[in-house]
């Protein structure tokens, strides 16, 4: 560590505010995800029928919640009456009711009930602020943003899982204690091999193509995919071109794709500045048996992928995961730190992470979201 160094880590300042950052580093860093696109915020199976739970999109707390009917509801995670969390509540029929005094609330964020007396008053005209949600891909998705662009807005297309013959799939998430963008650069950014040199998900990385098209960030890499102890021996080789592979940060979403057989997206969800919940969902379009020349009969793939996601797919991200972690912890010491990064990859992403934030605070939903 050079003086200069040093003298900045003795009585250092937090990270600048994206309004106070001074160069793109610390401003991708403190960029927030335009809340106008549709975010994965939980497993659709951890919310059944007459359950709440407490999702957080950029310490904004929503409450969603299922109800008896099986439809998905989100409506802010506040009750009116003394701003508990109606998270700590339950559901009864269709509406969550606080833990406190038991007030209810629809769906549609309307107080609807209130059980107990009223004092010869009126029951309070209350609405809280109610958000578009939908369930796909064994994920729930929330629309943070303006509810009048929700249905124009397209979620991510997986035609592969839609199908009438769906691909075999794999979800698992973390929340890790990093900015998002620390995660996207991460997922798309094969300079990394060193840290999975264990399990060798890409090895020998050139990069060969770079391109910026509107909201999308595309990168191909030269490189040996799936070359690691494991899963070299489920991929069908013959049918597969290991050699290449083409990612893209799709904002707000990242993906991969191996010669259109293995694919895989990451969904981001930023909680805070500094915490993000990842959602990778992979899927394949076959397998081979191991030491056979034979693919993997369809139904046997997916238990097959249970396994592999305890042994191969969470060791590998959880690699990330402390990578990005101390990545984060490093730049909370050193963010007056030069920048010294050689991807142009990684510029690129942060190039539109900063675009798509300022973008929208100069938006009339981003000023007044961040007016409140
Ligand atoms: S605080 Fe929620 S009902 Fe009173
Ligand atoms: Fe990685």
């Amino acid at each position: 560590m050079t003086m200069t160094e040093t003298l900045h880590t003795i009585g250092r300042a937090p990270p600048p505010s994206f309004e106070e950052a001074r160069n793109k580093r610390q401003k991708v860093r403190a960029a927030g995800l335009d809340p106008n696109h549709w975010y994965a915020v939980e497993y659709a199976r951890a919310v059944p029928p007459g359950k709440v739970v407490e999702v957080t999109f950029w310490r904004r707390s929503v409450a969603v919640f299922r109800g008896e009917d099986g439809a998905l509801r989100a409506i802010d995670n506040r009750c009116a009456h003394r701003q508990l969390k109606l998270s700590g509540g339950r559901v009864e029929g269709c509406n969550v009711v606080c833990p406190y005094h038991g007030w209810a609330y629809g769906g549609d964020g309307k107080l609807c009930k209130v059980p107990h007396e009223l004092f010869g008053k009126p029951l309070p005209k209350i609405e809280l602020r109610h958000y578009p949600v939908r369930e796909r891909y064994g994920l729930v998705w929330v629309f943070f943003g303006d509810p009048a662009r929700a249905d124009a807005t397209p979620m991510p297309e997986i035609p592969e899982l839609d199908g009438p013959k769906p691909w075999a799939k794999l979800l698992v998430d973390f929340t890790w204690k990093a900015h998002h963008s620390m995660i996207i650069d991460n997922v798309s950014d094969f300079t990394h091999a060193y840290l999975h040199r264990r399990f060798r998900p890409f090895t020998d990385s050139t990069l060969t193509d770079l391109r910026v098209e509107g909201d999308r960030v595309y990168v191909s890499y030269d490189t040996k995919v799936a070359d690691g102890p494991l899963m070299k021996h489920f991929v069908d080789r013959k049918r597969t071109n290991v050699n290449a592979m083409t990612l893209c940060y799709q904002y707000p979403y990242q993906w991969s794709d191996t010669d259109g057989k293995i694919k895989d997206w990451c969904f981001c969800l930023p909680i805070d500045e500094q915490t993000t919940r990842a959602f990778f969902l992979f899927y394949f379009d076959g397998f081979k048996i191991p030491g056979l020349p034979l693919q993997m009969p369809r139904q046997v793939m997916e238990p097959v992928l249970e396994i592999a996601k305890h042994v191969v797919f969470k060791p590998l991200l959880e690699e990330d995961g402390v990578a990005v972690e101390a990545e984060q912890d490093g730049y909370n010491r050193h963010w007056q730190a030069p920048i010294a990064e050689l991807n142009p990859a990684v510029h690129a992403f942060q190039a539109l992470t900063i675009r798509k934030w300022e973008e929208y605070l100069a938006s009339s939903s981003g000023r007044l979201a961040e007016a409140r």
